[in-house]
């Protein structure tokens, strides 16, 4: 392994006048003399400069845009204007050759698109690469937020026999033969029979494990992948995406958003103070996109300025009923414009909605809070007024929802009374139930989808392209 990065040699000064070994990518190669080199550590490529009259012919010829080098030289002050340093080469190693006929990374702009198709290339580009450098470093400040707030992570469960969100939309886990499944007595598939003698699916949240842990931890996260098998084509959601999850002890709705709040500040302040020349370059590349929009179409606040504006304004915090209020008086929902019109209380609310209380009315992330209850899931705390629960959903510019979460119920009579009435068979639940049964106290949580976050710091339109390897329905190459 070769011990320095691009990076380094950008950002340390101790390399320069010294011979150095890089290893990387060509991005291209001019002049039969000019390489620019890439290894992925940083945005910029580093110009190595051969001397070509002392090269043997058949050598320089492999040297091609995506061919893997191994470059020996020496790093010096560069004359030219383009860039500040530069490897004159005293000696390098094609390590793999690539041709460059038909290879799919050209230098030249592609479609996201393309891209997609070539996912397991697309890091190659100056999007992607500064997409997932992002998305790296985001995960890093999640971590960090909570290691030094006194949170315990928390590893739940993939493999799971309950489905918190009780919405059904789950992936099987068996390994029973599809093509001959046993049956009971009723002619019902015999799940005893199966590798767990039970039903079992991938998760859909750690939410209800997280609960078990936050209730003797006290402050606890989980911080993994969750399935969810529903059939939505849409640039927001992934049939494998990963989740955030807190969860803590003694703690109520208004405490949960003001985590989530600080939570959020927190990591986007971390990617603007150490990602900058990614996110400089993302900006740009956002900045022209704009431009071939019309004007009235285009964003007010360029990225920098969005992120910026989010760490440093307060949320606008509000209840259901004042979002169904100003929705049901607005002039897109008279006119008909919404999509799914809001004509009573009651409704659920679209991304349609949540994008126009957003972008339209506040014009800044917003929390709506304490929703009807026949909307939400089994598990939220039920209000005095019988109808509504502690439910809370955080919605942000261009994303819509980004954070869904909760008081939990912790009273086990209200509990109990909501699992019947779902249909949810109380057995099944029996260690949840426990929780209420030992030392139950308030407690309050929520889930961080990590691409949307992802999608709001970089600017990225399409979930699928700020994860490696997207899962969406009649997907799963690579
Ligand atoms: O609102 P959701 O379904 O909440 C839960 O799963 C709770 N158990 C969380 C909790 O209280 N611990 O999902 C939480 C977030 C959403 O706000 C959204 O950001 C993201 O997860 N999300 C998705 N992201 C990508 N693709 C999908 N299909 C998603 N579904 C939800």
């Amino acid at each position: 392994m070769n011990d320095i990065s691009i990076n380094d040699i950008f950002n340390l000064k101790k390399y320069i006048d010294k011979e150095i070994n890089i290893c990387g990518w060509v991005k291209t190669f001019r002049a039969n003399r000019f390489i620019s080199l890439n290894d992925g550590s940083c945005l910029k490529n580093i110009q190595c400069v051969i001397d070509f009259e002392n090269t043997e012919p058949e050598k320089l010829k492999k040297i091609s845009t995506g061919a893997a080098l191994s470059i020996f030289g020496k790093l010096v002050n560069s004359k030219g204007s383009k860039q500040s340093i530069e490897i004159q080469v005293n000696e390098f190693e094609i390590l793999g050759e690539s041709d460059a006929e038909i290879y799919p990374i050209q230098p030249k702009k592609h479609s996201f698109e393309f891209l997609r198709e070539n996912a397991h290339l697309r890091t190659r580009t100056n999007t992607f690469s500064a997409v997932m450098r992002i998305r790296s470093s985001l995960s890093f400040a999640i971590h960090n937020y909570f290691n030094i707030n006194g949170f315990y992570h928390i590893h739940t469960p993939i493999i799971t026999a309950s489905d918190a969100e009780g919405a059904g939309e789950q992936f099987r886990v068996t390994t029973l033969d599809i093509k001959n499944t046993p049956t009971d007595d009723f002619g019902n598939i015999d799940f005893k029979k199966d590798f767990f003698g039970k039903e079992t699916n991938l998760t859909v949240s750690g939410q209800l494990e997280a609960e078990a842990y936050a209730m003797s931890l006290g402050k606890v996260y989980t911080f993994g992948p969750t399935f969810r098998a529903e059939n939505s084509n849409t640039s927001r959601h992934l049939s494998e995406f990963w989740m955030i999850e807190p969860e803590v002890a003694f703690m109520d709705i208004k405490g949960n958003m003001k985590l989530a709040e600080d939570f959020l500040k927190y990591v986007i302040q971390y990617i603007l103070k150490n990602n900058n020349e990614d996110l400089m370059f993302l900006e740009t590349r956002l900045l022209n996109e704009e431009k071939q929009k019309p004007k009235n179409e285009r964003n007010e606040l360029s990225l920098i300025e969005k992120l910026n504006f989010v760490t440093k304004n307060k949320f606008k915090v509000i209840t259901y009923t004042e979002a169904i209020n100003i929705l049901k008086n607005c002039k897109q929902n008279k006119k008909k414009k919404f999509k799914y019109i809001i004509d009573e209380w009651g409704a659920d609310l679209q991304s349609e909605h949540e994008r126009y209380l957003v972008e339209k009315e506040f014009k800044c992330p917003v929390i709506i809070y304490n929703y009807p209850a026949k909307i939400k899931s089994f598990y939220m705390k039920l209000n005095d007024d019988g109808k509504t629960v502690r439910a809370m959903d955080i919605l942000f510019p261009g994303i819509g929802e980004i954070v869904g979460g909760s008081q939990r119920e912790e009273r086990l009579d209200i509990l109990l009374n909501k699992i019947k009435e779902i249909g949810i068979d109380e057995k099944e639940l029996w260690w949840y139930t426990d929780l209420r049964k030992y030392g139950t106290a308030v407690h309050s949580g929520f889930g961080l989808g990590f691409e949307r976050l992802v999608m709001f710091i970089t600017g990225m339109t399409n979930i699928r392209d700020v994860i490696p390897f997207p899962r969406t329905p009649q997907n799963a190459e690579f």
